[in-house]
């Protein structure tokens, strides 16, 4: 994670933000370590980037790279102004030791990809249409050697995989069926026969954009009916704040890159 202390909508990627409203950096920090702390309270590890002034999105750990079985798949952002962001997601994974492939096609790491390791031995599933190109998927399949299933997004409000779809646990997904295409639709109704089916309310509410241990899923407090979904589905949903990441155009899973050993 990295913390929002130079968050900032200074520039306008994506249909969410909005230069000219105001952003409180402060209660984006307060909001931000609510989440951490959840994290923590539900036993997880948390490592810390150190954020940067002049990049604003830097928050948005998610996007700088994407790992499965410690082999970790760099990101290359699509536009400039966050371009410098893979530099320091590289330098954390190197110093730790981490396996590290740098990518040569535009990708934006967990903002597109997400892995589901029970679904088939282990799958992929692959954002293309705003951020992440094609090519990318095949590089990811290559670099990680698990198949990438490429669905492709068609609703500009929800430019990248992970604020239309999740991994709820090991094996099963939640989406949000309209931002996909209708084949794509069709992909995932095969694969997934038993997920969970998002309406416009929760994907309006960023209710996608979520994390889960396969038991406890943390997502965006505005979320209330897709809590209520997940709860009837057997999991146990953590509401979390995150007011003001949202004018950036991100909330909960974009705040945090998984590291999967
Ligand atoms: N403002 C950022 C962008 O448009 C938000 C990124 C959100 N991150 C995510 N994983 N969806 O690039």
């Amino acid at each position: 994670m990295c913390s929002p202390e130079h968050f900032a909508v200074e520039y306008a990627i994506n249909p969410w933000m909005d230069v000219t409203a105001p952003v409180d950096p402060e209660l984006a920090v307060k909001q931000w370590d609510r989440l951490r702390e959840t994290l923590v309270q539900l036993g997880h590890e948390v490592h810390l980037l150190t954020p940067e002034r002049g990049l604003p999105d830097m928050v948005y750990a998610a996007n700088g790279a994407f790992v499965v079985d410690g082999v970790v798949y760099g990101a290359q952002f699509k536009h400039e102004q966050r371009a410098a962001e893979a530099a320091a997601h590289r330098a954390f994974y190197e110093s730790q030791g981490w396996r590290f492939i740098a990518p040569s096609e535009t990708n934006e790491g967990e903002g597109d990809f997400a892995y589901v390791p029970d679904a088939h031995g282990g799958l992929v599933l692959a954002g293309h249409g705003f951020r992440t190109e094609l090519p990318a998927h095949a590089e990811a399949q290559e670099a990680l050697g698990r198949p990438v299933i490429s669905l492709r997004l068609v609703d500009p409000r929800f430019y990248h995989l992970d604020v239309a779809l999740a991994a709820i646990d090991d094996g099963n997904v939640v989406y949000f069926p309209g931002a996909f295409s209708a084949a794509s639709q069709k992909v995932l109704a095969q694969l997934f026969p038993d997920a969970v089916i998002a309406d416009d309310a929760d994907v309006m509410a960023f209710g996608l954009n979520l994390v889960s241990d396969g038991l406890n899923v943390v997502l965006n407090s505005e979320a209330t009916g897709l809590a209520e979904k997940l709860k009837a589905a057997g999991y146990h949903p953590v509401p979390v704040e995150l007011a003001e990441l949202k004018k950036g155009g991100g909330s909960v899973k974009c705040c945090i890159a998984e590291l999967r050993h």
